[in-house]
């Protein structure tokens, strides 16, 4: 068998793990989802959400891979279950193709952004901004090469290996891109009509909290944490059995929350200041910030620079949806690293040509009244992973044997009244969470079926 690799840290690890929980999921769509869904109560849910069944999912899926250095199917197999569970895993390896399929194009934008600032974009005026952005998302070819380049990147780092092409990928690109967020944000703040903004963020507005909001920020935590299909099963597998999960697992909740935070703070309180509409939806970061680095001292460096973070950012985002099928190729059947990671990387980008074409020219054709980009993510992120993370949860409380459960503590006495606690959220309270918001966007799912 091929030498599987391993994170050369806890560091690594966690900046590894870290990269791909942080991403367009925390930049690009936290901001318009929390826009969308009414500002400060979105907020709080979220929290609530993100520190109850966001972290007790997570350290479930950190657990199932150190333990058994597999990854998703090969993890499940391993436990010598019933034959149901390791379709837990299949699910995962389709969602990370569901994923890959609109993640990549959007990741594309953010490469074309890092030319268009450079090359005269932020001297538009406002309207132009917005114009240009609609033009070339519905462009035809454009935005599929700009995909496709991304995804050539994406293979690259994968083929790569765990240490020396993921991990060393996020060591030095997730502090700085931290960097660039916290000046971005305090920009943001000090433009004039900001604080309307803020107010937004950060003051909910009950009466416009609905349960759309409960699922929209269901999903928004599991995207965003990278969860519900496998994704920490396999960084976990890496992990050596000296790390501690808790702390480790704890560290990756909040450097993701404090990052989708910091990206509402950067972009909302522009998004006023500039009376654009906060429930603008996906185009939100790629017209507002280019209209706060158009205007600010320095912008036409801090615009491509920031353009590239994001492209970082989802770089390894994307790396690590790619390397949980690459990881099912090469432990389940032996195939070569190199030849699953090129495969496998050319049908993500099969995939992403519908979605990209969806925006413009096969606008007209929707499935259940949604363009095909449209209905990936809401597949991917409303229904895939919460269901995925609802299984693994029970699969942690119900199934694995208490001893292996017990990797949590991993002989440290401090953490034994915490897994206890865990215990019973992995058990009852997240799957239960889980279902019933699930149960309840029952009529919220209709709403997209093709006879409403
Ligand atoms: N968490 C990533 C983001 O926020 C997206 C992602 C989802 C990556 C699921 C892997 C698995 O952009």
């Amino acid at each position: 068998m091929q030498d599987r690799g391993t994170w050369t840290s806890k560091f690594g690890f966690v900046m590894a793990t870290a990269g791909s929980a942080i991403g367009l999921g925390n930049i690009w769509k936290f901001p318009y989802v929390a826009g969308a869904n009414g500002g400060g109560g979105f907020l709080l849910i979220y929290l609530a959400i993100i520190l109850t069944i966001g972290l007790s999912v997570l350290l479930a899926e950190l657990v199932i891979g150190r333990s058994t250095q597999r990854n998703p199917v090969g993890a499940f197999k391993r436990l010598k279950t019933s034959k149901f569970w390791p379709l837990i895993g299949y699910m995962g390896i389709i969602t990370a193709f569901v994923i890959l399929s609109f993640y990549i194009v959007v990741a594309g934008w953010t490469l074309a952004y890092i030319e268009k600032t450079l090359t005269g974009l932020l001297s538009s005026d406002k309207d132009a901004i917005g114009a240009i952005f609609g033009g070339f998302i519905t462009s035809p070819v454009e935005p599929i090469l700009w995909a496709g380049v991304f995804m050539a990147m994406v293979v690259y780092v994968v083929v790569g290996g765990i240490s020396e092409g993921v991990e060393k990928c996020s060591r030095y690109l997730m502090p700085a891109l931290f960097v660039l967020v916290i000046v971005m944000c305090f920009r943001s703040m000090t433009l004039e009509g900001a604080a309307a903004g803020w107010e937004f963020f950060t003051q909910p507005k009950w009466e416009d909290v609905t349960f759309k909001t409960v699922i929209e920020a269901l999903g928004q935590a599991f995207f965003s944490l990278s969860l519900g299909m496998g994704t920490i099963i396999t960084y976990g597998s890496y992990m050596d059995r000296k790390t501690d999960i808790v702390e480790a697992g704890a560290t990756v909740v909040a450097l993701d929350t404090l990052i989708a935070l910091l990206a509402g703070v950067m972009v909302l309180p522009a998004v006023f200041a500039f009376g654009l509409d906060p429930a603008a939806g996906p185009g939100l970061t790629f017209v507002t910030l280019p209209h706060v680095f158009s205007q600010m001292p320095g912008g036409i460096f801090f615009g491509p620079l920031f353009f590239l973070l994001l492209a970082i950012a989802a770089l390894t985002s994307a790396v690590s949806l790619l390397e949980v099928v690459t990881a099912y190729f090469v432990d389940e059947l032996g195939m070569s690293r190199k030849k699953v990671t090129i495969m496998a990387g050319a049908v993500g980008f099969l995939l992403c040509i519908p979605s990209s074409l969806s925006l413009g020219v096969w606008s007209d054709y929707t499935i259940f009244g949604k363009g095909f980009l449209d209905l990936m993510d809401f597949l991917a992120t409303n229904i895939m992973l919460p269901a995925g993370g609802m299984a693994i949860a029970l699969f942690v409380g119900w199934v694995v044997p208490k001893a292996m459960v017990m990797d949590l503590v991993n002989g440290n006495p401090k953490y034994e009244a915490l897994a206890k606690i865990w215990l019973v959220f992995v058990r009852f309270i997240s799957p239960l969470g889980i279902f019933i918001v699930m149960l309840n966007g029952l009529p919220v799912i209709k709403d997209f079926m093709p006879w409403n």
